[in-house]
């Protein structure tokens, strides 16, 4: 059976960069842009442009820049927002506007003081203004995470019917579970009028550490395009992290579903948005996190040194990291010291590996990690004695 494509939108430079102590300049912006085409992200999200002349700009520069990737712009649900993000996709080979409105009770009470009737004209009125610009629309129904499904199901349509080509449905507060957000999806698919002209997409954030799995349970259910940043960045607690979307696909083949992304260039993509944002990423990320393919206890490495798959499902060469690592700890065994001591050129006997690992622990008790320079210091003070 033919594998269905995942359509991979990328809002680094959009939800990513509104973190604090995230912001990046126009030329970082572009570097960044550059890489995510090279990646093969299918969307672009460049940013905000009518939050600041900075966001227009840049979003002006990177739609001239942009080769193969659609370039989008995010608007709220009105004319000015709409005209300005046109004017800055201007250069754009494929533009993108991705309009929208809150849909839950909750904002459309707190935050537009409206009535839902009146949240479907305006929803209708800026997909159609967008439509003046470009064929390709995307509407967000903000919040749909908490909207019911009967009422979002009402906006999905009018949203189609105004020419959207694209819906997304975020779940803004990331407060769904898996199943509530797949049913959701489910249930749009199934009742929306006119939905084989847009395809549904998942905008996941990470309040309660659910966005990856709700965006695949989304896509299991027929969404067919996730939004996602590099390292998870984006408002409070991030969005769904592209590496971890792409690498669910690439290892569960059972699922029928793939991207375009070259998954080898992810430790390297992760790396420079960390660096550029200034963000660290956490050592225990999944994917790119220093420690995603390093083992310290004794009984993983010895497995992993015997063979890498009876404790690694990914090869670290598929996501651009040279090889897995042994960190010699005072939870490591003989058969890791052994194993970092050849790397280091000594092949030990087994009765000289029993002599050395006594040796071993007495540094490995004070100190986080034992590193070559131990090891060496162990190797020359056994010489000493020997000779
Ligand atoms: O989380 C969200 O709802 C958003 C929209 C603006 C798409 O970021
Ligand atoms: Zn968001």
């Amino acid at each position: 059976m033919n594998s269905e494509k995942i359509e991979i939108f990328d809002t680094t430079l959009r939800d990513g960069e509104q973190v604090p102590g995230c912001k990046l300049n126009t030329e970082q912006k572009l570097i960044i842009a550059e890489k995510l085409d090279e990646l093969g992200v299918d969307i672009i999200e460049a940013g905000f442009p009518v939050s600041s002349p900075g966001d227009f700009h840049a979003v002006s520069e990177i739609s001239k820049l942009v080769k193969d990737a659609k370039v989008c712009g995010l608007t709220r649900a009105n004319k000015n927002d709409i005209d300005v993000a046109a004017e800055a996709l201007k250069y754009a080979k494929r533009p993108r506007i991705h309009t929208g409105i809150g849909t839950s009770d909750s904002h459309i009470k707190f935050k537009f003081n409206s009535t839902r009737e009146t949240i479907i004209e305006r929803a209708t009125e800026a997909v159609k203004y967008a439509k003046t610009f470009v064929e390709d629309v995307e509407f967000y129904a903000e919040d749909a995470g908490r909207t019911d499904n009967e009422y979002l199901a009402r906006v999905c349509e009018a949203a189609i019917k105004a020419g959207a080509t694209v819906l997304n449905i975020p779940d803004t507060t990331g407060y769904c579970l898996p199943e509530e957000y797949g049913a959701k999806i489910k249930y749009l698919k199934e009742n929306v009028k006119g939905i084989e002209k847009a395809i549904l997409s998942c905008h996941c954030h990470n309040d309660l550490g659910l966005a990856t799995a709700n965006s695949v349970v989304g896509a299991i259910n027929g969404a067919r395009q996730i939004e996602c940043t590099i390292n998870g960045l984006g408002e409070r607690a991030g969005n769904t992290a592209l590496e971890e979307v792409v690498m669910v696909f690439r290892q569960h083949k059972d699922l029928n579903l793939q991207t375009n992304i070259n998954s080898k260039m992810l430790n390297e993509m992760s790396q420079l948005v960390s660096d550029l944002m200034g963000m660290p990423v956490q050592p225990n990320k999944a994917i790119v996190g220093a420690n995603a393919f390093a083992h310290s206890s004794g009984i993983h490495q010895d497995g992993v040194i015997k063979n890498r798959e009876t404790y690694e499902i990914i090869d670290p060469a598929d996501v651009g990291v040279n090889a897995s690592s042994i960190i010699l700890t005072a939870r490591s065994g003989r058969s890791a010291l052994a194993y970092r001591f050849k790397n280091i050129g000594f092949d030990v006997t087994k009765n000289e590996l029993d002599y050395l690992y006594q040796e071993f622990l007495k540094i490995a008790d004070l100190k986080k990690e034992v590193v070559n320079d131990d090891l060496n210091l162990i190797m020359e003070a056994f010489a000493r004695k020997v000779v």
